[in-house]
């Protein structure tokens, strides 16, 4: 499943949406390609995600346990970060942010504009967060070269999630003394 305008970055007013880096335009979707890449049950739905977003109807057959969001401005990450309230939504999710941060030295991205704006406003919530997770990057990629895109991975915690709390572990943990 994926979101996108069809016609590119929008015009927004916001000061955070970083304008100094990406023209309103930017990325326009060659469509009759893409669309010969969508396979099996893929769909790509069209038009702002300040609209889609709350329009879509979550498939009860389908746990949504990944996100990437590449959606550059930060009103833009704002709108689409609701989509994590959606039924269908697991306990604990992965998120890629692709300009959470970057090697653009003219973009200077901090938690105060774009993508991490919107990550830091989602957070400001009891029930939720948005952080990089410590732990599972190392395992995951364990023996492969770290990349930069590594970095951009973080986890979503739902806490009022009715499964949340389900034990995963079919063992009870016991370290034994060794006399
Ligand atoms: C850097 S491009 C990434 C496109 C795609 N993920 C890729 O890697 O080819 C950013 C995309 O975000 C989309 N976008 C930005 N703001 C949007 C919004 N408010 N609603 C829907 N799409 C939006 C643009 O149309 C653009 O295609």
């Amino acid at each position: 499943m994926g979101f996108d305008s069809g016609e590119g970055l929008p015009t927004t007013r916001d000061v955070r949406d970083l304008h100094y880096v990406w023209p309103a335009g930017s990325f326009q979707m060659d469509w009759p390609a893409l669309e010969k890449r969508l396979a099996g049950r893929a769909q790509l739905i069209l038009g702002n995600i300040s609209e889609t977003g709350s329009d879509w109807q979550p498939p009860a057959d389908a746990p949504l346990g990944a996100v990437l969001f590449d959606l550059d401005l930060y009103t833009s990450t704002r709108d689409a970060l609701p989509l994590l309230t959606k039924s269908n939504v697991l306990p604990r999710v992965w998120c890629y942010f692709d300009d959470i941060f970057g090697d653009n030295p003219e973009m200077a991205l901090t938690d105060f504009i774009g993508e991490g704006a919107a990550v830091r406003e989602f957070n400001d919530h009891p029930d939720r967060s948005i952080l990089r997770d410590n732990v599972s990057p190392a395992r995951i990629f364990d023996g492969m070269m770290s990349e930069a895109w590594h970095q951009k991975m973080y986890i979503y915690h739902r806490l009022s999630h009715p499964q949340y709390e389900i034990c995963l572990s079919e063992d009870m943990h016991q370290l034994r003394l060794i006399a």
